[in-house]
């Protein structure tokens, strides 16, 4: 309920009607982003931006400015959540009065050093960074710390480096706990007795940290029954790197899976699941069984995002479910968080206590090392998402708007 509530009040936000009392419907009033981010040709994000001039001028009180610019790198926009993503960071730390510079890099690693030396030469006062590669950004962090700048690790944890101060995210081996347990559920694998159900993993991206605590929540719950034969992985690719899809990349997920089902299942072998990390691998490997696949049964195919067309995978039967993120919730944390940091606060778990969040968050000091020691993190709650229920995760909580035909939109 209290969630729902704050979901409201975000889409409300982003469609620039401002509620009296929420900061978030506050524009600042100059961000120099547009001029300063070497943004990806087509910006979409930019496009679906909310319309600022419907916000009603007598209540949208625009937030006093700071006088202090964040810096805010996303790793590309091919990947559809990372506009969500910006879009909500760019929105949230405007209205509190921070201009904004944010830019989209294209999932080329050199790209994202540049962008961030960049950043860093434009003095912003703060960097909040979803990494492309997580161990490329060791030199251009030091940078950042030479110029005295915090850096917050958004979504994705930076490794080896010293420089960041706070990672946020979602609660990353849950949200493969949650589809491990799905497909536990679906198949009933507890009372399987003699049932053999067969099942192939699809994995993220090696340069991801996250990749590899989605893989294990996952495998973590499924092992039991591949050790007991309920779960037969027929090609026999069970470790993290045979199952690892290059920068998440929808393509390159269906020619593996294209292969895998050629290689083994051509015979008439019937697969059951699909486990995939995410959503844009589950669009490959959907793409992949719906051409490539002899067999008529429904398999079950797992992701993660709420991405447009995995949700419309959902409402035709496709796709079985994902583990949904509220980005929205993720820029708020991390507007919190950042504002702290700029105010020389020393951030711990009372932000949590003190914030007027209405969604669940953990700090959590003892799951992300990133090499140099423990990163403090602050770690949000995923959800499943099926098509019994995505209405009312979904479109009652203001995130996705849903046509006639049923399809859900997102509402930025
Ligand atoms: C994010 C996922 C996303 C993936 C690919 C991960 O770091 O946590 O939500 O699906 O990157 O964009």
């Amino acid at each position: 309920m209290k969630k729902r509530f704050l979901a409201m009040v975000m889409a409300a936000a982003m469609v620039g009607a401002a509620l009296a009392g929420c900061a978030q419907a506050a524009p600042a009033a100059q961000a120099p982003a547009e001029e300063a981010a070497p943004a990806e040709e087509a910006a979409p994000a930019e496009e679906a931006a909310p319309a600022e001039e419907a916000a009603p001028a007598e209540e949208a009180a625009p937030a006093e400015a700071t006088g202090k610019t964040v810096g805010i790198a996303m790793p590309t926009q091919s990947l559809e959540r990372w506009n969500r993503d910006g879009s909500y960071l760019k929105d949230q730390f405007e209205s509190r009065g921070y201009a904004t510079e944010l830019v989209f890099s294209d999932n080329k690693i050199e790209q994202q050093v540049r962008d961030l030396e960049n950043m860093i030469a434009d003095q912003v006062d703060l960097l909040v960074i979803a990494a492309i590669d997580g161990e490329s950004l060791t030199q251009v962090l030091a940078d950042a710390k030479d110029a005295g700048i915090p850096v917050i690790a958004y979504d994705r944890l930076i490794m080896n480096t010293d420089a960041i101060s706070y990672y946020v995210s979602f609660d990353n081996y849950t949200v493969g706990t949650l589809q491990g347990k799905y497909v536990e559920e679906q198949l009933d694998l507890a009372n399987a007795g003699d049932k053999v159900y067969n099942i192939e993993f699809t994995a993220g991206d090696p340069a991801d940290n996250n990749a590899g605590f989605f893989f294990n929540g996952a495998y973590d719950v499924l092992k039991p029954y591949i050790e007991a034969g309920t779960l037969n992985v027929v090609s026999g690719q069970t470790q993290f790197d045979q199952v690892a899809t290059a920068q998440w990349n929808t393509e390159t997920a269906l020619k593996r899976f294209q292969n895998i089902l050629a290689s083994y299942y051509s015979d008439g072998t019937q697969l059951d699941v699909a486990l995939c990390s995410n959503d844009s691998t589950a669009l490959g490997v959907t793409q992949a069984i719906e051409s490539d696949y002899a067999g008529t049964n429904s398999v079950i195919i797992t992701g993660q995002d709420g991405d447009e067309a995995n949700l419309a995978n959902i409402v035709d039967g496709k796709q079985t479910m994902t583990v949904y993120k509220a980005v929205a919730n993720e820029a708020v944390a991390t507007l919190d968080l950042g504002d702290a940091l700029l105010k020389g606060e020393t951030p711990d778990e009372s932000l949590i206590a003190n914030s007027s969040w209405d969604f669940d968050c953990a700090y959590d000091v003892s799951s992300y090392d990133n090499g140099t020691g423990i990163i403090p993190s602050y770690l949000l709650v995923p959800t499943v998402v099926t098509k019994d229920n995505m209405v009312a995760e979904l479109v009652d909580t203001g995130y996705y708007t849903q046509d006639d035909a049923g399809y859900l939109h997102p509402t930025n």
